[in-house]
């Protein structure tokens, strides 16, 4: 009989097994079967996916003098989406299989059809096709991917809003009419003239949100990868028109350093370039990460022209032009360079980087693996576990007031069940990049051991021993010296 293999790699379905088991992240309304496109996050996910916001906040607004911060409303005037065009150009090509009803993303439909199918391509790019083009080649090539059916019966291809929307109040009528935002960036568009005067901003300047965005996408695929609700991390850097193009390389030589600075290897990333932009876009580019299911998008960079803050200067009649006191007054409406990042999409990237199933046997014994998330400390869930040899002769009890030390600067679990190298395997499988051993000697003032603890590193899994009163201080040191 042939040996069975284990595959040791990660695919998706061990990351969503790991989010589920380790309380990372669950299915919305699981107990009635599940809400499509909506997921929980759970004790250790709300910290991870809080942790990976902070940092984008502190590198975005802290590290960039020129940075300032907003949190605008989800609900804003609906007039605010006809003048950016989302109520008429925000929307996907659908089509919808007539054997079966499943509706399809036309486009993505030909993208997978052409990923396994190499050498039956459209001929150009699917971002650059015509309706009608995207109709006849999935007529004549592809089976539905639901129902598999070889008849290849599909209604036409059309166009589908993505903005949820409902009405404000009991009255239902187009002025009563209110959408959920579709991205987080038209509220700084909007407050852009108040945050000038208010904050004395001079260009070039930006402005950094995070926030939740919702999109009625016509399919919800991979897990928290493509969802109804989702939150991006969005900046806008209104510069002086004419210097939009060095400010966009720029930014997109920053962008792209924030996920090497946190762990992610160069040949993990990708630049996608569009061939076709979006509707008030001069140039695009994306950041794709290396997912266990390809290369996807995690963040775009785009070039927006003066287009947003024009249209809401034309629907608003509200004048949106800044005054150049640094250029002889002169008047004009900034050009915006945006970076838009899905902090859902990053959390799903940091973990598949972060996993490995880890083979830690000495040399000549049987395989022994343990999983371990490799995650940056600066966003692992919990910073510090703490855990006694033992839970009694008083190991417990110095064991929880170091904790109470460590709670008051870092993220800490106490841990005392079971082995302690079982807790160490359930803490580097979350991630945890520091735990706090507390034995015998630490208690014994005869020891030279006194009033020390292990200090045992996640990745290395070396031990040092390390004084009590220098603890704090040398978790500090080390989460500062990370390297992966
Ligand atoms: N303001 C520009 C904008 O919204 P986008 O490329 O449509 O640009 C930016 O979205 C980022 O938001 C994407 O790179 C992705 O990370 C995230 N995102 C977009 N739609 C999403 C969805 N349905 N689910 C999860 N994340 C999404």
């Amino acid at each position: 009989m042939a040996e069975k293999t284990v595959d040791h790699s990660c695919t998706l379905d061990k990351i969503i097994s790991l989010c589920k088991r380790r309380g990372f992240v669950y299915q919305a309304s699981e107990i009635y079967g599940g809400q499509a496109g909506a997921w929980d996050y759970g004790p250790l996910g709300v910290e991870f996916k809080r942790n990976i916001q902070n940092e984008w906040w502190h590198y975005m607004t802290q590290l960039h003098d020129d940075v300032v911060g907003l949190d605008s409303a989800i609900f804003q005037h609906h007039t605010t989406w006809k003048a950016s065009g989302h109520a008429d150009h925000f929307s996907d090509p659908m089509i919808d299989c007539l054997e079966c009803q499943a509706r399809h993303r036309a486009d993505k439909m030909i993208e997978d059809f052409v990923a396994a199918n190499p050498d039956k391509n459209p001929g150009k790019p699917v971002d650059t096709m015509t309706h009608e083009e995207m109709e006849n080649f999935i007529k004549t090539n592809i089976n539905c991917p639901v129902c598999g059916s070889k008849e290849k019966k599909y209604t036409s291809v059309r166009e589908f809003n993505l903005m949820f929307k409902t009405y404000q109040g009991p009255i239902a009528d187009e002025s009563h009419l209110i959408y959920l935002r579709p991205e987080t960036c038209q509220g700084i568009f909007t407050d852009f003239k108040s945050i000038v005067q208010s904050n004395r901003m001079k260009i070039p300047f930006g402005v950094a949100q995070v926030g939740k965005s919702f999109r009625n996408e016509i399919i919800f695929k991979n897990f928290i990868f493509r969802t109804a609700e989702f939150e991006q991390m969005e900046m806008e850097y209104f510069c002086k028109p004419g210097t939009e193009d060095e400010t966009f390389e720029r930014w997109r030589k920053d962008r792209w350093a924030f996920y090497l600075k946190y762990g992610i290897p160069e040949n993990q990333l990708k630049w996608h370039h569009h061939d076709k932009l979006a509707h008030y876009a001069k140039d695009a580019y994306d950041i794709t990460y290396n997912f266990p299911i390809g290369f996807e998008e995690i963040e775009g960079i785009h070039s927006r022209t003066d287009f947003d803050l024009s249209q809401h200067q034309e629907y608003s009649k509200k004048d949106m032009a800044y005054i150049d006191q640094e250029d002889g007054n002169k008047k004009y409406i900034p050009y915006v360079v945006e970076t838009s990042a899905g902090l859902n999409r990053n959390f799903l990237m940091f973990l598949c980087e972060a996993y490995e199933e880890q083979n830690v046997a000495e040399a000549g014994q049987p395989e022994d693996y343990r999983t371990v998330l490799h995650l940056h400390p600066k966003l692992a869930p919990i910073t510090v576990a703490v855990l006694p040899l033992m839970k009694k002769d008083g190991l417990a009890e110095k064991a929880k007031e170091i904790q109470n030390i460590l709670k008051e600067d870092f993220v800490t679990d106490y841990d005392q069940s079971g082995t302690v190298g079982k807790r160490y395997r359930r803490q580097d499988e979350v991630g945890t990049p520091f735990c706090v051993t507390v034995d015998y000697d630490t208690l014994d003032s005869a020891s030279a051991n006194f009033n020390t603890v292990t200090v045992r590193n996640r990745d290395t899994m070396a031990q040092e021993r390390v004084k009590l009163d220098e603890l704090t201080g040398y978790i500090f040191n080390q989460i500062k010296n990370y390297n992966k």
